[in-house]
């Protein structure tokens, strides 16, 4: 199984992401889950995540083109190998971040690109995730925790404006449907209900897909 969690920065993903990875291992076993992120969760992709990180691109393509590489790159080595030994994957950002902070956000690109977009993420074959989680807060929240962690730089870089255009291109994807079963969570709770609900719908997934689970 595949499951992918999305958000503007500062939802509570990495977070929610290792509660998931850590309850998941406890139930099924170590072996039988891979907990992963983009950017960089590949053997060398951490000079990828840096230099995703420093950003100063003239060109969204470029942005654009640094993430897909990073993407296929961790696809091929990590998620693959996972998916074809049956382990439950768990990634913490994925192809919706490629089309909500590249694309969508982007007032120079169009509608149309970003369906031709999805169109070459088949094409290269990118699995589709079974399940995309989007962790869904509003842009003064997700800031005002940004602050309290001290890693405010990437607001004050971007600007307000920018993240709420990349959590309206969540939006528009989710209501699209775009290739995956979408979930919005109300990440704008506690972290325990946040992650109650995010469990109690991933235990809906497992028992769909016949996962054995141990008695509780
Ligand atoms: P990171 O520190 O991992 O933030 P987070 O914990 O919120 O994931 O930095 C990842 C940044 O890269 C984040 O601002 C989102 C951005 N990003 C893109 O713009 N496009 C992408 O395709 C991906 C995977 C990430």
């Amino acid at each position: 199984m595949f499951i992918v969690l999305e958000g503007i920065d500062g939802c509570g993903k990495s977070t929610q992401s290792s509660r998931l990875g850590e309850w998941l291992s406890g139930l099924l076993g170590l072996d039988a889950v891979l907990v992963t992120y983009e950017p960089g969760g590949w053997p060398g992709g951490e000079a990828v995540r840096a230099l995703a990180r420093g950003g100063d691109f003239s060109s969204v393509w470029s942005e654009f083109f640094l993430f897909m590489m990073d993407r296929c790159e961790h696809v091929a080595r990590v998620i693959n190998p996972a998916i074809a030994g049956k382990k439950v994957v768990l990634c913490d950002r994925y192809m919706p971040s490629t089309l909500a902070y590249q694309v969508l956000s982007s007032t120079i690109m169009t509608e149309s690109a970003a369906e031709k977009i999805i169109g070459l993420s088949k094409l290269i074959g990118l699995p589709q995730p079974d399940c995309t989680f989007f962790l869904d807060v509003n842009v003064s929240v997700a800031k005002s925790r940004m602050d309290a962690r001290g890693k405010r730089d990437s607001f004050d870089k971007r600007g307000e404006d920018f993240f709420e255009r990349v959590r309206l291109g969540y939006e528009r994807l989710m209501r699209s449907g775009a290739g995956t079963e979408w979930v919005r969570l109300d990440a704008a709770l506690d972290e325990e209900s946040v992650f109650a609900a995010l469990r109690g719908h991933v235990e809906r997934l497992m028992s769909l897909e016949g996962t054995e689970m141990p008695d509780k």
